[in-house]
């Protein structure tokens, strides 16, 4: 049995939520994947109820959970990154999840907004490192609000942290059935100490010698994507380039409705997600898309050992999004119930 801990958060969190616990309701009775949720209050409405973000108690529970089913966090009523922080941020670095799985894979050509790029041309992972880089929250401002405030930002890289991380890359390419291709992605030409992750990535590469090791500066890596996409099959990244570079790749595959991530550290509980936001003026109204939050339960199933399971949800949103039954990623397209409707009906058509 395994136990899920499901974080809906703010804005269209909970609706996206809702129709993938559906969808994960209707794999489970097929493929006799079995589980139990404990859902969570943490958010912009607990917050401002109660003043609590994202208490210790709560990350200890995480820790006897498998998984984590995360909706969205952020509220215009809360201060900017505010709740971002001490939850997401929270999770990520408490639980010490220190991949961030990103899959760029493109399940209908009419969805990509390039010309003519077919869907085996694009299908990447980036392998965004989680819990180091930009993110650590070392810095802050001097003289706020004079002429001469100074405003500071470390970016953080540790060999340890950064060698995980390359491994990761490496081992996930090892097991793709692709170009068996690793491109680290950096800025090590302007950002000298960027050579740490340089020469990390190439010593770690001896333990993979199958494996080719290429390379991109983040500007150009922007270039080669959009460019060509097909040359792609495992990314390697900091936290904030893998951040950047993610949204990016969202709109490759037809929009953020569709782009999931899992925050891993592998044989440990993992947080899954949507990559989109809160979208606070899609709440409520029934429009937002669920497609990524769903592709996040087919990424937490894949997690937790279910593949028949992650394959039936691949293979029903890869239907749905060709036969135009869901016909679009972005929101207001179909109603997100709907959009439920169908996922939960392709499942089972693909399951015969
Ligand atoms: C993401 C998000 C987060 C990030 C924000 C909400 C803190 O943009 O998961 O990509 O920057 O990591
Ligand atoms: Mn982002």
């Amino acid at each position: 049995m395994h136990t899920i801990a499901v974080l809906p958060g703010d804005g269209i969190g909970e609706e996206v939520v809702r129709e993938s616990l559906r969808v994960l309701e209707t794999v489970s009775a097929i493929t006799g994947f079995s589980y139990r949720t404990e859902t969570y209050p943490y958010g912009a409405e607990h917050y401002l109820k109660t003043g609590e973000t994202f208490p210790d108690s709560a990350l200890r529970e995480m820790k006897d959970h498998n998984a984590i089913l995360l909706g969205a966090i952020g509220d215009p009523r809360v201060e900017t990154g505010y709740l971002e922080r001490a939850i997401i941020a929270g999770v990520r670095f408490g639980l010490d999840l220190y991949v961030n799985l990103r899959p760029i894979k493109l399940y209908a050509e009419h969805l990509c907004p390039l010309k003519g790029v077919q869907p085996e041309q694009l299908d990447f992972f980036v392998v965004r490192e989680n819990t180091e880089g930009a993110y650590v929250g070392l810095g802050g401002l001097m003289k706020k609000g004079t002429p001469d405030e100074v405003a500071v930002c470390d970016m953080v890289w540790t060999r340890k942290g950064t060698e995980r991380v390359i491994r990761y890359a490496y081992e996930l390419a090892q097991r793709r059935a692709r170009a068996k291709r690793v491109t680290l992605v950096d800025k090590a030409n302007a950002i000298r100490p960027m050579d740490l992750w340089t020469r990390t990535f190439e010593e770690v590469g001896r333990e993979f010698p199958e494996i080719e090791q290429d390379h991109a500066y983040v500007d150009a890596a922007c270039m080669w994507m959009v460019k060509t996409p097909a040359w792609f099959d495992v990314v390697v990244t900091s936290n904030l380039f893998g951040d950047i570079i993610t949204d990016l790749g969202a709109m490759l595959q037809g929009g953020l409705g569709i782009a999931a991530s899992g925050n891993l550290h592998p044989g440990r509980v993992s947080m899954f997600e949507p990559i989109h936001g809160s979208a606070p003026k899609y709440k409520g109204k029934n429009v937002a898309c669920p497609v990524a939050c769903v592709m996040a339960v087919q990424m937490m199933l894949d997690y937790l050992g279910d593949a028949d399971g992650a394959a039936l949800v691949e293979n029903a949103i890869a239907s749905a999004l060709r036969t135009k039954k869901i016909p679009s990623l972005h929101a207001g397209k179909i109603p997100t119930d709907r959009a439920g409707d169908v996922l939960v009906e392709e499942v089972k058509a693909q399951a015969g």
